[in-house]
């Protein structure tokens, strides 16, 4: 089992493969947090944690043990932290009391240990049979309010997942005006953080700054969980790198405004909070009812940054994504956005379609522009009929049109969202989130729709059903344009306005979980304007994201690079597109706007139709190379060797997928600088088995595993810009 109760002790262990947690319900019945690190052999763990001295000006409970002058809500470890108690340091819950007074001092009850992984109601989170469950229950020790701490924990990925349920039992309202999930408090010594930034078409930039005693956080306002930050971060030792170093990667299942904030504390110690933003937040618990944190999910590792990358890639492919496509090999699409925008009608898509076919692509995607009288991004989003005009029939006979090529057919959809020229806006008004008296903010020509109300959700979804009843459709891009501002909800009074950003969340959820169960054989790809949305919540519900609308090659790998420190490269939507680039006007040879698709789920988003004949044969091989090393690429390990991130250490980026066994890698480089009297340069392999020989590309020298992985092999020079090339590594 991977939890242990020792009654003696009054521990709680989780245990991991590699992995152990423990937390331990300490002589005044708080919940303290012992140890998160390496596994090893079971004691109690508490006396690392212990606060002896060392904490001037905290407060201590009134029940505090006789003579422990430190024992304070502001130094001890603690599984759930509670603002307004004495605890100064970042906090993970605030309660509003009935009453009005702020605070609660969370005091063990019961614990539970349970087989199987929980579930949370109206939320995503992962899932399984072989995970096991412990449920602690804490109190305040004042008032009926309860607070059920859940823990799962997946021994196989060294996966250890948490969420909390907040329940009142008195018989008045309480406000939640803080409801974060996580408080991981980490022992004295020094820590940096690494998160991913961005912007649209440049999402996930790796940066890394030290944990000092100024607060740092990651978080979004946005109502999506943003390209700006992305809800996952990793904290490590200060010199912990991809192979060596303590590193907890803390990723959220959520989408919506999150804060991930880390600070070092009066005791030296390190503190992380992780959850809902609570600006701008505050929820109602009215008696006897519930309030679910989203949850968050956490890896530890003991030998750095690719170990716990290849944990979160298995259990996202495995334990989180859902549906007959999770494993499933993929469809090779062609999208027509950055083929044609909005100007197509069905005779162009189809004889796209007819010469994508005869390269091997399998599924042609409608983009934007097929609905309502949408020929520019200024209407019609909200009115989900299509235009017969332009389909030059219906929705079902295109579809048909698209199949008698041989090819399934998909379609975008963006339900969230709502023109204020539309037939939705103009009748109901009121179903975009506006304040009153207060012009709302356009961004994009377009409004958001309040699915903080059921109707509203429901009208979407009816029409959405409307729409893939009445034709042929394999796949659907679900996009998101701009993000939330002017959070009103007409249906919520003044004192609830508070929960409109969550309530969102759960109605857009609840949406995509009806669509998604009703449509099984259905792939579902999430966006938002790419990758604004590419986070734990949205895979939970869609298998595959558009990582960003950046589709330059040379650009893709620092996007792709970072992306992949969290999410595996089957849920990466990467596309071959023409030159010059649209978003950059970079030229690169074709072949490595391939490689680089490839370590994604590969697919084309250009005009197939003006391409030359060398061009279309290129395709054609890129496809068969793909499907090649599909298995490889989708299920290997993936280790990131050469950083983009870089310059000066590297002219290459070079990254590698290997079977689990050593069998077999494929190494991929890109050169994205160029330099005259280039120094050659090596690439270290990783995963192979030592003793083991092997071959490049079925040359003739012949090395040990050894060797490929502590001298590594020569990158081959091309003379010309942005060059890449696969190296595939077999058993000699
Ligand atoms: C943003 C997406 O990321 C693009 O791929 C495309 O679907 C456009 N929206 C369409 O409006």
């Amino acid at each position: 089992m991977a939890i242990v109760f020792n009654s003696v002790d009054k521990t709680y262990t989780l245990t991991t493969k590699n992995t152990m947690y423990q937390m331990k319900v300490d002589e005044c019945g708080v919940l303290e947090h012992t140890y998160y690190g390496a596994k090893m052999d079971y004691m109690d763990m508490h006396y690392g944690v212990e606060c002896v001295y060392g904490a001037s000006f905290s407060p201590n409970p009134a029940d505090y043990p006789d003579e422990k002058w430190a024992y304070s809500y502001n130094a001890l470890h603690q599984e759930l932290s509670c603002a307004g108690i004495g605890d100064f340091r970042l906090t993970a819950m605030g309660v509003r009391n009935g009453d009005g007074s702020f605070g609660a001092e969370p005091r063990f009850v019961s614990a539970n240990i349970e087989k199987g992984k929980y579930s949370l109601s109206g939320l995503p989170s992962f899932y399984g049979d072989d995970a096991d469950t412990l449920v602690v229950t804490l109190k305040d020790n004042t008032n009926d309010v309860y607070f059920h701490l859940y823990y799962g924990v997946f021994e196989e990925y060294d996966l250890i997942t948490r969420s909390v349920v907040v329940e009142n039992k008195t018989n008045c309202s309480i406000k939640l005006e803080k409801a974060m999930t996580l408080t991981l408090d980490l022992p004295t010594g020094s820590y940096d953080m690494v998160y991913f930034h961005g912007r649209h078409t440049r999402e996930r930039m790796l940066e890394r700054t030290s944990i000092k005693h100024s607060r740092i956080s990651v978080a979004s306002m946005r109502g999506a969980s943003s390209h700006m930050e992305n809800p996952f971060v990793v904290v490590c030792d200060k010199n912990a790198n991809e192979e060596y170093g303590s590193a907890w990667g803390i990723g959220l299942v959520y989408s919506g405004n999150f804060l991930i904030s880390a600070e070092k504390n009066l005791q030296e110690k390190t503190r992380v909070v992780a959850g809902i933003n609570p600006e701008n937040f505050n929820f109602e618990v009215e008696p006897n009812g519930k309030f679910t944190c989203p949850e968050v999910a956490m890896v530890y590792s003991d030998s750095g940054f690719a170990k716990m990358s290849n944990s979160f890639h298995k259990a996202i492919r495995n334990n989180l994504c859902r549906g007959k496509f999770k494993n499933a090999m993929r469809p090779v699409l062609i999208n027509n956005w950055e083929g044609t925008y909005f100007d197509f009608n069905a005779d162009k898509l189809v004889a796209m379609a007819h010469e994508a076919q005869k390269m091997g692509v399998e599924l042609f995607v409608m983009d934007d522009g097929w609905f309502g009288k949408r020929d520019n991004d200024r209407c019609a989003l909200g009115d989900w009929t299509p235009n017969e005009k332009k389909l030059q029939g219906t929705l079902s006979e295109l579809a048909q049109r698209i199949n008698n090529e041989g090819m399934k057919f998909g379609i975008w959809f963006e339900p969230e969202c709502i023109s204020e020229d539309s037939d939705l806006y103009r009748a109901h008004p009121d179903y975009a989130l506006a304040m009153p008296n207060r012009a709302p903010q356009v961004s994009r020509n377009q409004y958001v729709l309040d699915f903080s109300r059921k109707d509203v959700v429901d009208n979407i979804y009816n029409q959405l059903v409307k729409v893939l009843d009445s034709a042929n459709i394999s796949y659907v891009k679900w996009d998101f344009n701009r993000h939330i501002t002017d959070l009103y909800s007409v249906a919520l009074p003044a004192d609830k306005q508070g929960e409109v950003y969550h309530r969102y969340m759960l109605g857009l959820y609840d949406l995509l979980e009806k669509i998604t169960s009703k449509y099984p054989d259905i792939l579902f790809e999430s966006c938002s304007g790419g990758g604004g949305r590419f986070d734990m919540g949205m895979l939970y519900y869609m298998p595959q994201v558009w990582t960003s609308d950046n589709s330059d090659a040379i650009d893709r790998l620092k996007i792709q690079y970072g992306t992949s420190f969290a999410y595996p490269v089957s849920t990466m939507g990467a596309h071959v597109s023409v030159c010059p680039n649209h978003q950059n006007a970079r030229v690169t040879p074709l072949k490595t706007r391939g490689n680089v698709a490839y370590f994604g789920t590969y697919g084309l988003e250009l005009d197939v139709t003006k391409m030359t004949d060398e061009e279309k044969t290129e395709i054609a091989r890129q496809i068969k190379e793909f499907k090649k090393y599909y298995e490889l690429i989708q299920r290997g390990d993936y280790y990131r060797l050469i950083s983009p991130f870089t310059p000066d250490e590297s002219l290459y980026c070079a990254w590698e997928t290997v079977k689990p066994d050593g069998s077999e890698a494929l190494v991929c480089a890109v050169r994205y600088e160029t330099d005259a009297c280039t120094a050659p340069e090596y690439v270290k392999v990783k995963g192979l088995c030592p003793e083991k020989k092997y071959r490049i590309n079925g040359g003739d020298r012949v090395y040990t595993g050894s060797a490929l992985m502590n001298i590594g092999f020569m990158l081959e020079y091309d003379f010309f810009s942005y060059p890449s090339r696969l190296y595939h590594i077999t058993l000699a």
